[in-house]
């Protein structure tokens, strides 16, 4: 039955493919593959368009396919990209291990992989880009901490299945050991969400609280979304704006909540550079030509060469001059419960 159902989304996902965006990308002599996780946070799909935009200013095409959050179908649609002649396979994986297959069979065809946001594992993978996600932990524990330095904590971390939750939960650990060490920081709560999904940090949220009979001063989630979910229990709780939340993204929602006082930080990671230096990375890789030196991040089986961007932590008193600034978020729709009049002003 599993197997039916990829292949229904591989033959429609690809018709539905060759039928729009693939005509577009048809026309450029060179392509580059884009297999993707998942469209459903809101930011990948601005990932995709400006990967493809800076791709096609270079005079590459992309062919991008998107796996619903599911292994096997993102490694057959990236088989699946690979017989469309492809010089470079640019990856952001659903599972950091499986994904391995990918570079394999990528490798045999003799195409390089861009591991992009999210690190493949004890691969052979060609390159990484990313934003450094052990120091964005660390800006969400760092930045509650400041607040609330003695309390009951939560963890909420994000996919198991994906590197990047290791790393942040790494980074906000940094932080969070030596209090609790101290005595002055008590972990009440450590719990992974899986698929990024709100439904489940909502879940996991609501057992914590049960458990701790209310007992929770902060919350460290990995993400907007999952900081939604966990704000759904609070609020189930009548604690939501009384208990500190982190997250990650600067997501629309997440951004009135900061506004409205409900979540307390977001990290603003600026995916429109992400995007531009994967495109600038995989076109290299796609003309067979040098990368530029940078560090490098070990995966479990090599040093990876490493690219990575800053992360910047927001809160109600800087979100108009970075996210709304930058024109990730437009003004109108974060302020759209607070008259005109009160808006504050940007300057441009
Ligand atoms: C992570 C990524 C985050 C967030 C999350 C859920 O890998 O680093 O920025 O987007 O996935 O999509």
């Amino acid at each position: 039955m599993k197997n039916l159902k990829i292949l229904f989304t591989l033959v429609f996902g690809s018709f539905i493919f060759v039928g729009c965006g693939g005509n577009s990308q048809s026309k450029y002599p060179i392509k580059i593959g884009l297999s993707m996780d998942t469209l459903r946070a809101a930011r990948w799909a601005v990932d995709r368009d400006v990967f493809t935009a800076k791709c096609n200013e270079q005079g590459v095409g992309v062919l991008v396919q998107s796996a619903e959050s599911n292994d096997a179908l993102q490694n057959s649609q990236a088989e699946n990209l690979l017989t469309q002649g492809i010089k470079c396979m640019v990856v952001i994986p659903h599972n950091a291990k499986s994904s391995a297959t990918i570079v394999e069979s990528a490798h045999k065809m003799g195409v390089p992989v861009l591991s992009y946001d999210r690190l493949i594992l004890d691969s052979d993978v060609d390159a990484y880009v990313s934003f450094d996600n052990v120091k964005v932990g660390e800006l969400q524990a760092s930045t509650l901490v400041k607040l609330k330095p003695k309390g009951n904590y939560v963890l909420m971390g994000g996919a198991p299945t994906d590197y990047n939750a290791i790393l942040l939960r790494k980074g906000q650990r940094n932080i969070l050991d030596p209090l609790v060490k101290k005595g002055d920081i008590k972990i009440v709560g450590d719990q992974w969400s899986n698929d990024w999904l709100a439904v489940n940090a909502l879940k996991n949220m609501e057992n914590i609280l049960t458990r701790t009979n209310n007992k929770v001063d902060a919350v460290v989630d990995s993400y907007d979304g999952t900081a939604g979910g966990s704000i759904q229990a609070l609020a189930e709780q009548k604690l939501d704006g009384k208990v500190l939340v982190a997250g990650q993204d600067a997501e629309l929602a997440a951004c009135q909540r900061i506004l409205a006082g409900t979540q307390t930080m977001t990290v603003y990671k600026p995916v429109k550079f992400l995007a531009a230096k994967a495109a600038e990375i995989a076109v290299k890789l796609a003309k067979g030509e040098p990368l530029e030196k940078g560090v490098t991040t070990n995966n479990g089986k090599k040093d990876v060469p490493s690219y990575f961007l800053d992360p910047i932590p927001v809160d109600k008193d800087n979100l108009v001059t970075t996210v709304i600034a930058d024109g990730f978020q437009k003004m109108e729709e974060v302020y759209k419960d607070v008259p005109k009049d009160k808006w504050p002003q940007v300057k441009k």
